[in-house]
């Protein structure tokens, strides 16, 4: 269904969008009244639990979340049905970012990238308008932690207890590089160029749900916005992880060998040494 939503191929924009709304209304219907609903899900419990992307009233933890007697919907805070800003039928309006005019930072420690190469950014098209771009700009819609988290474009403001923590705002030039064309050619002109002193070797990822629709890394390369992953016992602390089997390090190695041949520690990739629980600084020391 995802393929088919996302390759454009297949259905003209009506056809899409009827699809599209099928399918979130049977979602929701199947949240709401289904039997068994994971335990990491957004709608566990009838919506009473502490899942940090469930910004309803019904939010039983501490974190972010409309205050009592307040807003109820959980889907809301990122989609519609009606009157989308875009797809996946899309309630939030484009982030502010850090600059105040909608633009974010490049990756810093870029002088060892292959992808910003002028001779490589045609295939790659990293860094190009609109920057982030898909899935990511959206994220960033929240996780710029200018742009109001209750603020939808269907529908006025919505209050919460507090807005975007320090943790939860993702600077962009120590992340990840995120919103790049990964494809063959892209790994083979890597390769080529052999970055990171002549170590490291790029493949394709096994599993393409790795990428979106245009073969794009993105944020959600690595997380699930829908799915809470990470527990209180600190035995698996990836957050949103998009990779589950419930074994933390066998999770994020899977994630980085799909692309990093070697994983995490391979020569280059990882300078210091590999945790997942200092912060979002994947990259510097
Ligand atoms: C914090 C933001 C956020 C919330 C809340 C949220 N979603 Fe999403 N959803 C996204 C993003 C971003 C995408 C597109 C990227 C992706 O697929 O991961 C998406 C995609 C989808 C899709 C497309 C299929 C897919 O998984 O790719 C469906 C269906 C969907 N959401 C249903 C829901 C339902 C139902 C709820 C409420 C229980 C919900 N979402 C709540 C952010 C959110
Ligand atoms: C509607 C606003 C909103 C959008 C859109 C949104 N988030 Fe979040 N996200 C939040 C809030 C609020 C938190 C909790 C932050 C806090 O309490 O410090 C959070 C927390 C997280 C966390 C940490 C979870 C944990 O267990 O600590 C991850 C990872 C995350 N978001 C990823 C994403 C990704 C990836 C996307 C896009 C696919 C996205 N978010 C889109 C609001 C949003
Ligand atoms: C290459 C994989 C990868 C990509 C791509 C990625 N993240 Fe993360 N993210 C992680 C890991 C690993 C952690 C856990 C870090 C930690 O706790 O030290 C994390 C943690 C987070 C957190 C929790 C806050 C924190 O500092 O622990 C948020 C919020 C988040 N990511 C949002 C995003 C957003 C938004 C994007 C896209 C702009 C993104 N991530 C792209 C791997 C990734
Ligand atoms: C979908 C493919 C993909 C995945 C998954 C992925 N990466 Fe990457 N990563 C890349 C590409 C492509 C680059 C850019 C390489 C270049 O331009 O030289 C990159 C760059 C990096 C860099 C920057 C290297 C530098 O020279 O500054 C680090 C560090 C890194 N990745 C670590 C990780 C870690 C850790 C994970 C797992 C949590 C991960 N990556 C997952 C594809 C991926």
């Amino acid at each position: 269904m995802k393929f088919l939503i996302f390759s454009h191929r297949f259905f003209g924009v009506r056809m899409k969008r009827f699809w599209f709304t099928a399918l979130l209304a049977s979602l929701w219907g199947g949240l709401c009244y289904g039997a068994t609903i994971d335990t990491k899900s957004l709608g566990y419990n009838g919506g009473e639990n502490a899942h940090p992307h469930n910004l309803s009233s019904l939010n039983t933890g501490g974190g972010i979340h409309a205050p009592s007697g307040g807003e109820t919907q959980i889907c809301k805070f990122c989609h519609t049905p009606h009157g989308a800003a875009s797809k996946p039928l899309w309630n939030r309006p484009d982030p502010v970012g850090p600059n105040g005019d909608g633009s974010f930072p490049l990756y810093g420690g870029s002088d060892d990238l292959v992808i910003d190469d002028p001779e490589v950014v045609g295939d790659s098209k990293y860094g190009q308008n609109p920057y982030p771009n898909g899935a990511s700009r959206m994220c960033m819609s929240c996780h710029d932690g200018v742009t109001a988290i209750g603020e939808v474009v269907n529908g006025p403001e919505v209050q919460l207890n507090r807005e975007m923590s320090v943790e939860g705002t993702i600077d962009l030039s120590v992340s990840h590089p995120i919103s790049f064309v990964y494809n063959s050619t892209v790994a083979g002109l890597i390769n080529a160029q052999k970055n990171n002193g002549g170590t490291n070797t790029y493949q394709l990822p096994g599993s393409n749900a790795l990428l979106d629709g245009q073969d794009r890394m993105q944020c959600n390369s690595c997380h699930n916005p829908h799915v809470d992953t990470r527990n209180d016992s600190g035995t698996y602390d990836l957050p949103m992880w998009r990779k589950y089997t419930g074994v933390e390090n066998v999770d994020y190695e899977w994630t980085c060998e799909q692309c990093h041949v070697g994983g995490s520690t391979s020569a280059g990739i990882y300078w210091g040494s590999p945790t997942v629980n200092d912060h979002h600084d994947l990259i510097s020391p």
